[in-house]
């Protein structure tokens, strides 16, 4: 099932929450800076040993202080204008969330609205990719709940447009 709520992802008790990281996984400010400060140095200290991650990719670590039992770090693409393959990118992501989590058999996710903020990914367009993606692997069974946490009542609308249409 997929939904759309307004919230803060760090408050999910889910499988997995996923993170808008960079591909440092070294931590940041937005969702990155909140994530890390709600897990705590073990989070960080984990990412060390990963060796970053490139962009429309995922990392799969323990969530430490967080409700939710695991972060899965994924890197979007910044935009540049969508002429330099930001979508195929972003899509990435979301496949490659979906893929580490029939991998490892977790059945609840919520996602940020990946490259929407500091990578300035424009809304609409990231949400029907974001949204068709993550209905598509629903149906084929890579996991089975997602929630779409949106920080502000505009991703909340967009969410919620793209989920009922
Ligand atoms: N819970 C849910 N969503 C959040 C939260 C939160 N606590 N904080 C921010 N967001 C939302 C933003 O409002 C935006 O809609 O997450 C979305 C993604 O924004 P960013 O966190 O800025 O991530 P992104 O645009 O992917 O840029 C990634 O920013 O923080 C750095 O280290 C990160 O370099 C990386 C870059």
């Amino acid at each position: 099932m997929l939904r759309a709520e307004r919230g803060d992802i760090v408050a999910y008790d889910v499988d997995a929450i996923v993170n808008a990281a960079n591909e440092s996984l070294l931590g940041g400010g937005g969702v990155d800076g909140a994530i890390h400060r709600a897990a705590g140095p073990e989070l960080l200290a984990f990412c060390r040993g990963l060796g970053g991650c490139p962009t429309g990719s995922a990392r799969i670590t323990p969530g430490f202080k967080l409700k939710a039992r695991h972060v899965i770090h994924t890197v979007g693409p910044i935009w540049y204008g969508g002429r330099t393959g930001e979508d195929e990118a972003l899509e990435s992501c979301y496949r490659a969330v979906a893929a580490l989590s029939r991998e490892r058999g977790l059945g609840t996710l919520a996602l940020p609205a990946i490259s929407t903020g500091v990578y300035r990914f424009p809304l609409a367009r990231a949400t029907r990719i974001a949204v068709a993606t993550m209905r598509e692997r629903l149906a084929a069974g890579d996991f089975w709940s997602a929630v779409f946490v949106c920080f502000s009542d505009d991703a909340l609308a967009a969410y919620r447009g793209e989920l009922a249409g």
